[in-house]
């Protein structure tokens, strides 16, 4: 008998070319007062005109908030927040790669919250609901638009931490691919490894459930076929459309099963080196793969079969050998990062990444095998 389980998802998904014109209609529903949080890529891509038109024609009064940082800081979210509460917005969007999305879902819940970022970060913390939460991924993708945490770094202790809870779920996610078309080819190599680290974490975490199952699985078919096409040809808007589907159901996906011990090990790479999380965790997931095997050869030749590897009837141990090698022969094809090394990262640093690593305990307990700190270096080794 199957253990029970429970699935959130966001209310209200609009998706498909164009939904960005909805944005206003969508946004009123909450008050008339919108801060708009982007990233400065949006700003450089000419994306704010498209999603600002959409408000303004719904006769909202919009502010703007564009100093985010890639891995952004909880001062960041302090300030957006602080506008929000000072130019009293009924609702914030959020719209970029996850820093901006994160950024808004913190600047909503600090807006009616006592404190700073940085006392939230946690589980549970934020004890009042936030503004209305609106996101618009511009990358696919951290799934940001579809969970309940917003990810931001601290300077002392050098550390990336989440808010976690709730009150960080959006109310709207909006998701338009015209709007990805510009992502230069390393980001979208690069988030989409993250977005394709999402489907198989979760699909392997031991939270997984029947739905969180389905919505992993077709993440991995979706960003398996289409993720080469997205880096190669940027303009191609059905691959585009395909990778922000897939993206969007595997935040679904970790929104509830979680993901494993690639994000935890990944955590360190941007607390300490500021590597972007996508970078990240494409790079390890290959190797923690190689380590998770024993825990979860099963599942694992699933993935090979859902990324198109043939069966040839072999036992799962061969298949999921297989499923390594095409992430492996993914990441090379789109030419991200595959070594510690390349990043500058050295062996000496290892154990200090592995004593962080060990902190991102959630992530830890979900991972279909134990992973200790003794083992956590020996990946990294792995990966050097
Ligand atoms: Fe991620």
């Amino acid at each position: 008998m199957r253990k029970i389980s429970n699935f959130q998802i966001v209310p209200e998904i609009i998706f498909g070319e164009g939904a960005a014109s909805q944005l206003g209609s969508a946004a009123k529903k909450f008050g008339s007062r919108v801060l708009l949080v982007v990233d400065p890529a949006i700003v450089k891509a000419k994306l704010l005109e498209p999603l600002t038109a959409p408000l303004r024609s719904e006769g909202l009064r919009v502010f703007t908030f564009s100093d985010v940082e890639p891995e952004p800081w909880v001062e960041t979210a302090d300030e957006a927040g602080r506008i929000a509460r000072e130019e009293k917005c009924d609702s914030v969007i959020g719209a970029g790669g996850g820093s901006a999305m994160d950024v808004a879902k913190a600047a909503a819940v600090l807006a009616t919250n006592p404190g700073k970022a940085s006392d939230y970060q946690g589980l549970d913390l934020v004890k009042k609901p936030g503004l209305a939460k609106i996101m618009v991924p511009t990358t696919a993708g951290t799934g940001s638009e579809v969970t309940f945490t917003s990810v931001l770094s601290r300077k002392k202790p050098k550390m990336k931490a989440g808010i976690n809870g709730k009150y960080l779920f959006p109310e709207i996610a909006v998701l338009d691919p015209a709007l990805t078309l510009t992502v230069p080819p390393l980001v979208t190599a690069t988030t989409g490894m993250d977005a394709l680290t999402h489907a198989i974490e979760a699909y392997t975490s031991l939270q997984a459930s029947p739905m969180s199952d389905t919505t992993a699985r077709e993440a991995i078919k979706l960003i398996g076929a289409n993720l080469r096409t997205a880096v190669h040809e940027g303009e191609n808007l059905t691959a585009r459309s395909n990778m922000l589907l897939g993206s969007l159901l595997a935040g679904t996906a970790i929104a509830n099963a979680g993901v494993g011990a690639v994000h935890a090990l990944a955590y360190p790479l941007g607390g300490s080196f500021r590597v972007p999380h996508g970078t990240a965790n494409g790079l390890l997931l290959s190797y923690v793969m190689q380590f998770n095997v024993s825990g979860c050869a099963e599942k694992y030749a699933d993935v090979a079969l859902l990324l198109g590897m043939s069966d040839n009837g072999d036992k799962p141990d061969i298949l999921a050998g297989r499923a390594i090698s095409a992430v492996t022969k993914l990441g090379e094809d789109i030419k991200i990062p595959r070594r510690l090394r390349e990043l500058n990262i050295e062996e000496k640093y290892f154990p200090e990444m592995a004593d962080s690593a060990m902190k991102v305990s959630r992530p830890l307990e979900n991972n279909p095998r134990k992973v200790g700190k003794e083992e956590a270096i020996a990946i990294y080794a792995e990966a050097l």
